[in-house]
């Protein structure tokens, strides 16, 4: 995720910009840059990390001009660099870029081939030499754009300039929002309405496939096929803040509401459905490498642990695999006997973690190879790793998980369902099979999130309580771990999470009337066995909240409130059953008057032992 920007008009763009970059600073903060076409010349300045070092090199004033446009970058190919920020140009074509083009390895290589000097890492760069190389053959900057939007495979917005047309910023998406406006002295572009809202409160939404032509005093909003089409005017009544959270009151919310998008994007451009396959570039690791793996660790903290988890049962179930998962402060101090040639992954979303950075440090040292599953691209953990999957979910502000721990079960599944061909352990037929099912997965979140107003009738009758207790089994024990570390995390009431067996060896004390009980009772192998526990729960007049498979009927009568999520295989439920959890916390927290998105004494990022 990253934010792009843009304006021309009669005023100096360089403020206008910066503060419009401001806005979008929650999209990506890895670096941030400018462009600025003035008097025939094409002038960029770029800086890694946050927008204030941009401002720091904008201060001499240098870049004058009325027209440019801007980036703010969280980075998915190719690490924070200089050379990595956008804008990126081409000989007279500058852009910016938001989105992960799929294809952009084949059609780098063409551009090589066709004697393009590629300067950064980046899928965009290939956008702007591609740009380059239809209108050296002559046409004009619009059909270039829409020609080259037919070759991109994957997720874009796009804002183009060239010295050749001044006056004009052409912009282009497939995916990734793209939102116009206009005012009195010039016109406006952004990846969301929060930059546009100092200027008009009129706002144009373009649809995918869409191209759009800001001049100075006007917008054109072109069709796919070049035709004309009315420019739809929405006008925005919210305040700026509101507009950063996507209209949503905290970004907790609206991170739980991300997570469709999240699953398509781990997914995306990561698999091959011919073969059955999942395709994985950076894991950096041959399939021999892979077979001959001795032992499978996963080592991880918090709520990356607790994804770690979801993969032991996984692996262990869908490739008959043990694996050994560790939590990252235990790990490193109890010299683990792991070795030459084990598999270690180490899970976090921040790629900061001290306790899993150092874990993976020592398991590196005993020769182990290490595989990150991370969300920060460029993050000391996806440095240091030997292979890495990055989990695509953009940046995650509020300090509780909740899309991270998403992307990271996706992530997992992949791995799963490649270890399982490399192994011979899936068959093409299974491998496809999966893939459809992991494919179907953000229709299903979508499904679950429209429970939202069921889910906050549940906290509505029991905000008020000081204890709960989570129950889960097989694949969803770490979901009820996740539940109760989300509800003590951002409501401060004390929460259990524990395995359903194990209820009566000791916590079942702790039970009574004033204690609700979340049980996640899904239509498995393990169902009869789970209601079992439910009445245990019940017979002691704890308010139960059962969480089953869509058509379950038989727990209305057992529980006072039966929640559902849609029929799927059982492997694939926690990340359904974890949405609803999320959810509950997040509601009960609002109730009880919290800052849900800073809750007290934890920080987004742990970098201390
Ligand atoms: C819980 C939470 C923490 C993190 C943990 C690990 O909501 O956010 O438990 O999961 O601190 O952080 P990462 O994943 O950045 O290593």
């Amino acid at each position: 995720m990253c934010g792009i920007i843009g304006y021309v008009g009669r005023e100096a763009a360089t403020p206008i910009l910066l503060a419009g970059l401001k806005r979008l600073e929650y999209r990506g903060y890895d670096s941030a840059g400018i462009a600025i076409l003035h008097d025939g010349e094409l002038s960029i300045r770029r800086s890694v990390g946050k927008l204030h070092n941009l401002e720091t090199v904008l201060q001499d004033g240098s870049l004058q001009g009325s027209i440019g446009i801007g980036h703010t970058r969280w980075a998915t190919h190719g690490r924070p660099s200089e050379q990595n920020a956008h804008p990126h140009r081409s000989g007279d074509i500058v852009l910016v870029h938001n989105g992960i083009i799929e294809n952009f390895l084949t059609l780098k290589y063409r551009l090589e081939s066709e004697g393009y000097r590629f300067e950064s890492e980046t899928d965009t760069e290939v956008i702007a030499h591609l740009i380059a190389s239809i209108v050296r053959r002559g046409l004009k900057l619009e059909e270039a754009v829409r020609l080259v939007s037919q070759e991109l495979h994957g997720s874009y917005a796009i804002a183009v300039m060239s010295v050749s047309e001044p006056g004009r910023i052409f912009v282009s998406r497939s995916g990734c929002p793209l939102v116009v406006g206009r005012n009195d002295h010039g016109t406006f572009l952004a990846s969301d309405v929060t930059p546009l809202l100092a200027h008009t409160r009129d706002v144009t939404f373009l649809d995918d496939g869409d191209i759009g032509l800001l001049t100075e005093s006007d917008i054109f909003i072109l069709g796919p096929n070049g035709e004309a089409k009315p420019r739809q005017i929405v006008t925005i009544d919210w305040d700026a803040e509101a507009a950063e959270k996507g209209g949503f009151q905290d970004f907790m919310i609206k991170e739980i509401h991300e997570q469709p998008q999240v699953i398509s994007d781990t997914l995306r451009g990561r698999f091959n459905y011919e073969l059955g396959e999942a395709d994985l570039p950076d894991l950096a690791m041959t399939n021999e490498e892979l077979i001959n793996a001795r032992r499978i660790w996963i080592v991880a903290c918090g709520t990356s642990w607790h994804s770690g988890l979801v993969g032991k049962y996984l692996f262990e179930e869908m490739l008959r695999r043990p694996v050994q998962v560790d939590i990252g402060s235990e790990f490193r101090y109890r010299q683990p006997m792991i070795q030459k040639d084990d598999l270690f992954i180490a899970i976090s979303q921040s790629g900061e973690t001290a306790d899993t950075l150092a874990a993976a440090r020592e398991a590196k040292r005993l020769g182990a190879r290490v595989l990150a599953i991370v969300n920060v691209v460029g993050s000391t953990l996806a440095r240091e790793a030997d292979g890495v999957i990055f989990t695509r979910c953009g940046p995650e502000i509020s300090v509780a998980s909740t899309k991270a721990f998403t992307g990271q079960v996706v992530a997992l599944y992949l791995l799963a369902l490649h270890v399982g061909r490399v192994r011979n352990v899936l068959s093409p037929e299974e491998g496809r099979w999966w893939l459809d099912h992991f494919l179907m997965l953000p229709g299903h979140v979508e499904q679950v999130l429209k429970q939202e107003e069921a889910i906050k009738a549940v906290a509505a009758a029991y905000y008020e309580k000081r204890n709960f207790l989570y129950l889960g089994r097989g694949i969803n024990y770490p979901i009820a771990l996740e539940g109760a570390l989300k509800l003590k995390e951002i409501s401060y009431i004390h929460a259990e999470g524990y395995a359903a067996g194990e209820m009566k060896h000791g916590p079942i004390a702790l039970i009574d009337e004033d204690m609700p009980v979340v049980v996640l009772s899904p239509k498995d192998r393990l169902y009869d066995k789970s209601v079992n526990n439910l009445m245990e729960v019940r017979a002691r007049n704890a308010p139960v909240i059962a969480f089953v498979t869509e058509g379950d009927r038989q727990l209305d009568r057992l529980a006072d409130y039966v929640l559902s999520i849609p029929e799927v295989h059982p492997l694939l439920t926690p990340i359904l059953f974890a949405v609803e959890l999320q959810l509950l916390a997040y509601h009960v927290a609002v109730m009880r008057g919290l800052d849900v998105d800073k809750p007290r004494n934890l920080a987004k990022s742990v970098t201390v032992e």
